[in-house]
């Protein structure tokens, strides 16, 4: 599948098929392709708790105001993040590179994170979104749907997940075949009105 189809064809799917499997190895794929979305500095800071015990479903079903992808869908992704990845020996997110690029970047992580909350918060949430949307064409490639979800309660989510104290959560996906074909698009702004020249 080219790029262009896979965006074309990725919607939020409401309900999936419960029945279907999908297999180890298929999730490995998944993730291991949706890993090589980029990050600022390298940090790779996403955190994917992947939820397959029935009360842990079923507890996320109804903190998610009992949607349906979260039971039907074949894969039930956290996308959580380490805020504090940027301080968690930061020589390994550079170890391939040459000494001269190392000896370059390491020490800058440091200094961009270090006594910035707000850039600590905004680089997770930019990461999150890039590695969402991996995950969602991955899977349109892998011939599965898929729903970005943050309709939850996200404090008691952290609570099912013991979500570590330097960790937020972006967003959720679900995974899996489709059940019901998706409503059509539900009114996509023109280009005119997104593209600005220059200036606002
Ligand atoms: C961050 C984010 C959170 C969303 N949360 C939900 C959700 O909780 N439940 C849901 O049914 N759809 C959710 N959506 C799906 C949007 O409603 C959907 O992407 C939008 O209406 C455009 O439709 P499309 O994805 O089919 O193109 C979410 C989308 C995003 C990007």
């Amino acid at each position: 599948m080219d790029v262009f189809t896979a965006i074309e064809q990725r919607r939020s799917i409401k309900e999936f098929d419960p029945n279907h499997c999908m297999s180890e190895s298929e999730k490995k794929q998944l993730f291991e392709k949706a890993i090589l979305s980029p990050t600022a500095f390298n940090l790779q800071h996403w955190r994917f708790v992947v939820l397959e015990e029935k009360s842990q479903i079923d507890a996320m079903f109804q903190l998610s105001w009992n949607q349906p992808q979260v039971t039907s869908s074949s894969l039930f992704v956290i996308i959580c993040m380490d805020k504090h990845a940027w301080s968690k020996d930061p020589g390994q997110y550079w170890v391939n590179a040459p000494v001269e690029v190392q000896e370059l970047i390491v020490p800058m992580i440091d200094g961009y994170y270090r006594n910035n909350e707000q850039a600590q918060v905004d680089e997770c949430m930019r990461s999150c979104g890039l590695i969402g949307m991996s995950l969602m064409l991955v899977a349109q490639q892998m011939g599965y749907d898929s729903c970005p979800m943050d309709g939850f309660d996200f404090e008691k989510v952290g609570k099912l997940i013991n979500l570590p104290e330097d960790h937020l959560i972006g967003m959720a996906v679900a995974i899996g075949k489709p059940a019901k074909d998706p409503w059509p698009r539900s009114g996509q702004l023109p280009l005119e009105k997104v593209l600005i020249k220059d200036q606002f």
